[in-house]
């Protein structure tokens, strides 16, 4: 059985070895040792429903992808320079997926990588060099990725500009499209125009936002306008993520230029997709090319293209829809009890919850939540510029027995803060 105080000397190993960068989740961190669908289990044995990781897709260890990795892992992996069939099967299914405009796939390793080379193809085909982002956005961890963060500390290059996220529970829709404005006026006068417009379809670092269709669409139209091109972050909403469509893009009804993917494209395996119009991609190629050691290697590609068929034949758009349907109504039902939710957000198998007091952010209640839903064996984290948006986003294997579970734990975890 757990006890407080056993985790401290790995804390403390781990703190000597791999040194103040990383962070851990929860007061009490987890120690997990296996995975197994929803579930993540501790080295007691104890068993806790995942309700926060995407990357598990298809949930934790799925055997079939793990069947897939094994083979292929026994019979060949090595680069992309050598011909193979597994990188060129696995694109034309992923490419299937997407509208026919979008007919080029360049694959690497994480989504930091793919949001970078979506960058660079921007600047060679719009021959220009600003970068228009969300303030609070995530998008990696590369040289130029890092700097678009909204936790990135320190000077940021000239060339990048933010906009407020289009939070309609604390704004509204023309403070997000004159921030459009402002940024791209910004960028033409310093002469660096406008490259393009880099969004998480589902603002999910700005505390998950799903703003309407026309907003969407006139902050891309706007950007197109100036010259730049529109890069659809997939990485969180991606993937029926949000129960409407596979891709955010889809459910506002956008056309992106380019797409990115991560995360869960690969099921807990290193593989991210750059999903690219070929123009776009041969104005990138006439100067440049692209070769990445990993990126879509057969062990990858095999993955990536198990990961697909399960995808399908287990209709798991469909359970997102579904069970995500389910979990917003027995949210909403929390949310009419609980004054301390200020607003329920969010779509599909991702909820956020904006946790308040009055109508101030309580970033202190999200901590308490969070933690005392830890210690009642259901994980879940939060976000938002004032990190007190409980944030929900479990494998889409989820079910509603498991939703039913979820809504229990917090609606005791919730009590704990409501009361005086
Ligand atoms: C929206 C978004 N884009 C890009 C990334 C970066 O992906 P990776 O951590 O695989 O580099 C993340 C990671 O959390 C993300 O949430």
């Amino acid at each position: 059985m757990f006890r407080s105080g056993d985790n401290q000397p790995m804390i403390q190993r781990r703190q000597r070895l791999l040194g103040s960068a990383y962070r851990l989740f929860y007061d009490e961190p987890l120690h997990v040792v296996r995975g197994e669908d929803v579930w993540l289990i501790d080295r007691d044995g104890r068993r806790y429903l995942d309700a926060y990781n995407n990357v598990p897709l298809l949930g934790h260890c799925r055997p079939e992808v793990v069947s897939a990795m094994s083979r292929q892992a026994g019979e060949l992996n090595t680069h992309s320079r050598y011909l193979h069939e597994a990188i060129l099967d696995y694109a034309e299914h992923l490419l299937g997926w997407f509208p026919d405009v979008l007919d080029r796939a360049v694959f690497g390793c994480s989504g930091s990588e793919a949001n970078e080379f979506a960058l660079r193809v921007a600047r060679a085909c719009t021959g220009k060099r600003g970068v228009l982002v969300t303030e609070c956005a995530y998008h990696g961890t590369g040289f130029i990725t890092s700097q678009l963060n909204g936790s990135f500390h320190g000077q940021r290059e000239s060339w990048i500009a933010t906009v407020p996220a289009p939070d309609f529970y604390r704004s509204n829709p023309e403070s997000f499209l004159a921030g459009i404005d402002r940024a791209i006026e910004g960028l033409r006068r310093s002469g660096y125009g406008v490259a393009a417009l880099l969004l998480d379809t589902a603002f999910t670092s700005d505390g998950i936002h799903l703003p309407p269709p026309e907003v969407f669409g006139a902050a891309v139209d706007k950007v197109r306008a100036a010259g730049g091109v529109f890069i659809a972050d997939e990485v969180q909403a991606g993937f029926a993520r949000l129960g409407e469509g596979l891709w955010g893009f889809q459910r506002a009804g956008l056309a992106p230029d380019l797409v990115t993917l991560g995360k869960p494209i690969g099921n807990g395996h290193p593989l991210a997709a750059t999903i690219v119009r070929h123009q776009h991609l041969d104005a990138f190629s006439r100067d440049a090319h692209y070769f990445n050691t990993f990126g879509g290697n057969p062990v990858s590609a095999v993955v990536g293209r198990m990961v697909l068929e399960v995808f399908e034949q287990e209709k798991l758009a469909d359970n997102a829809r579904s069970t995500g349907r389910y979990l917003h109504q027995q949210l909403a039902q929390l949310a009419d009890r609980h004054v301390r939710i200020g607003d329920l957000r969010g779509a599909g198998l991702m909820a956020a919850l904006e946790l308040v007091d009055g109508n101030a952010p309580d970033q202190a209640a999200a901590h308490q939540v969070v933690n005392a839903m830890r210690q009642r064996g259901v994980l879940i984290s939060s976000e938002g510029p004032s990190d007190n948006v409980l944030k929900i986003r479990p494998p889409l294997t989820f079910r509603e027995t498991h939703v039913d579970q979820l809504v229990a734990v917090l609606g005791e975890c919730l009590a704990l803060i409501s009361s005086p």
